[in-house]
C-alpha cells in the first residue's frame, strides 16, 4: 500500500448532519451518522495526509492524530469550512448540511397550542458551493449527492451548478445502504486533466473500503 500518496498535502472533510435549531430543545436534521466522512478521514490520513475533519454532531470518536472541528448549524460549517478551504490542496464535503433553517429561532421553548403550526423555512448557504467559488487558494472541491431518484442526472446537475471537480452520487433509496449504516455504493463522476467526463462505479462495500477508493480516485485526479 502506498501510504505516502498523499504525504504533504493537506485534506479537510465535512461529515455528519447539521442540526438547525428551532427553540432551546429541539432542532431539524437528517439521518447522517458521519460514518462515511469519517472513513474518507481515515483513509487519507492512511495515505499520508494531514487531515481536517469539520463534523457536525455525531457518536463517532476522533480518529486519531485527525483535526477535528464540531460544529452545529450550516451556517456554523461554513464557517469553518471557508477558514479551512484555503488552506486546504482537497476539500471533501460529505456532510449532509440542512437546506432550509428557522427563520426565527425561537428563545423561549414554543408551547404547545393549536391543531396545526406553521414554521417559516429560510435558505441556508450552500457550504462547498461557497468553497468552490474560491478564487484565491480554491481547493480541489469534491462533493456528494444523496439522491433517491434519477441519481446519476442529479448528481452532475450537481457537479456542474456547485462547479465541483468531482461529486460522489450516493443512492439513497437503498436498504442497509447510504445514511447510518456501515455499507454503501457510489458512482464517482468527474473531469480529468483535460475535462474529459469520467465515471467510476465502486459497488456495494464497507464505508472504509470505498472511502480508500475515493481518496486514491482523487489523489489522481488532482495531483
Ligand atoms: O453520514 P453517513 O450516515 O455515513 O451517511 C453518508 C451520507 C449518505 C450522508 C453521504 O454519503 C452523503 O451522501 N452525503 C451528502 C448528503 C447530502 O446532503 O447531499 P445533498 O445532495 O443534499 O448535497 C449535495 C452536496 O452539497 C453535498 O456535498 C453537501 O455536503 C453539499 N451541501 C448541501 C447543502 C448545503 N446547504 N451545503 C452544502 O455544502
Amino acid at each position: 500500500e502506498n501510504n505516502t500518496l498523499l504525504q504533504g498535502k493537506t485534506i479537510t472533510i465535512t461529515a455528519g448532519p447539521t442540526q438547525e435549531a428551532l427553540d432551546p430543545v429541539r432542532y431539524i436534521s437528517n439521518h447522517s451518522s458521519g460514518k462515511m466522512g469519517y472513513a474518507l478521514a481515515i483513509a487519507a490520513k492512511q495515505l499520508g495526509a494531514t487531515v481536517n475533519i469539520i463534523s457536525g454532531p455525531v457518536n463517532l470518536s476522533t480518529p486519531e492524530d485527525i483535526n477535528r472541528i464540531n460544529v452545529s448549524s450550516a451556517r456554523e460549517m461554513q464557517q469553518a469550512a471557508l477558514e479551512l478551504a484555503s488552506q486546504s490542496d482537497i476539500f471533501i464535503g460529505c456532510a449532509a448540511v440542512a437546506d432550509y433553517r428557522a427563520a426565527d429561532i425561537q428563545t423561549q421553548k414554543i408551547k404547545k397550542q393549536g391543531d396545526e403550526i406553521t414554521l417559516t423555512l429560510v435558505k441556508n448557504p450552500d457550504v462547498i458551493a461557497s468553497v468552490a467559488d474560491l478564487t484565491k487558494n480554491r481547493p480541489f472541491t469534491v462533493g456528494f449527492a444523496a439522491e433517491t431518484q434519477n441519481v446519476a442526472q442529479y448528481a452532475q446537475g450537481k457537479l456542474k451548478n456547485k462547479n465541483l471537480n468531482m461529486i460522489c452520487a450516493n443512492d439513497v433509496s437503498q436498504p442497509g445502504l447510504g445514511f447510518n449504516s456501515h455499507r454503501n455504493a457510489l458512482t464517482l463522476y468527474w473531469y480529468d486533466k483535460s475535462g474529459k467526463d469520467m465515471q467510476l462505479n465502486l459497488p456495494e462495500n464497507t464505508k472504509q473500503a470505498l472511502a480508500i477508493e475515493i481518496i486514491k480516485t482523487i489523489a489522481n485526479a488532482c495531483f
